[in-house]
């Protein structure tokens, strides 16, 4: 693959602490406990300069995953209007999703890539799109689709139902933080310089800056898997990043 953008989301369920974090704007900043920077600003940059520009597909398929169990894990759509401009930036023609829930990161690369008119040709059974997208949980996939076609970009994305770690042939014993670690040693062998990775949920709810005591005991092991994961990145000569605070953070990576 000559162009593409990568985009990994963690691999691991919902996190309330996200969940908390994609809320503040539904909730408002008014309660003593949501006022803060944080929510007004997060609230005031979604009313002024998200909402308005956001495609009619992408708030129907926000609309649809509002009541799944799992809405939490969705792409905030502040993350994804800035990972809509990166991918328009660096004029990206194909793209690896890595976790696509339901789709709406999936959607706003599809509405945003140019259409390459080229037919996908079947190698070995797998057909190459200029998106391939990866979910485990196809149920959820689903849930978006009807919104995907209609918006008649389903021709752009190959999804494969696959657990990520058969394709990396990974022992799913693996911690996270290893697994992670290899995806982006993969990916960066598939980048040509240039090529931009992006990594979702950096800030793993906020949890990878708060004192240890601060966490529940449950998320421990994950939080440390992110903290371990942003120093490792941070640590890459071979990239240059841009941790933004949007959403649950994002990483941007530029393969030098
Ligand atoms: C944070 S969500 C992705 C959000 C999505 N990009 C969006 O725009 O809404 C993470 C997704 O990764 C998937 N996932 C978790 N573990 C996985 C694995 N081992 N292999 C493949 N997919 C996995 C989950 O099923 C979930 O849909």
């Amino acid at each position: 693959m000559k162009e593409f953008v990568a985009q990994l989301m963690f691999v691991k369920s919902a996190m309330k602490d996200i969940a908390k974090t994609n809320n503040l704007t539904d909730k408002g900043c008014s309660s003593k406990t949501n006022r803060s920077h944080v929510c007004v600003t997060n609230n005031y940059l979604l009313e002024t300069s998200v909402y308005p520009r956001e495609p009619q597909s992408l708030k129907e398929l926000r609309a649809l995953s509002s009541n799944h169990p799992r809405a939490a894990m969705g792409t905030a759509p502040d993350a994804g209007q800035f990972m809509a401009l990166i991918l328009k930036l660096i004029n990206a023609k194909k793209t690896i999703e890595i976790g696509v829930f339901t789709g709406y990161s999936l959607l706003l690369t599809a509405l945003t890539i140019p259409d390459d008119g080229k037919e996908n040709i079947p190698y070995k059974n797998v057909q190459f799109s200029q998106i391939i997208a990866i979910d485990v949980d196809k149920s959820a996939y689903e849930i978006g689709l009807p919104v995907i076609e209609k918006a008649g970009v389903k021709h752009k994305i190959n999804f494969i139902d696959l657990r990520i770690e058969e394709l990396l042939t990974l022992l799913s014993s693996m911690l996270i933080k290893s697994i992670t670690q290899n995806y982006h040693e993969r990916l960066l062998k598939l980048l040509k310089p240039g090529g931009v990775v992006i990594y979702d949920n950096t800030l793993w709810g906020g949890t990878v800056a708060m004192p240890e005591d601060w966490v529940p005991e449950r998320r421990l092991e994950t939080r440390s898997a992110a903290i371990e994961f942003n120093k490792y990145l941070a640590a890459d000569a071979r990239v240059q990043i841009s941790q933004v605070p949007l959403g649950d953070g994002i990483t941007m990576c530029r393969r030098l």
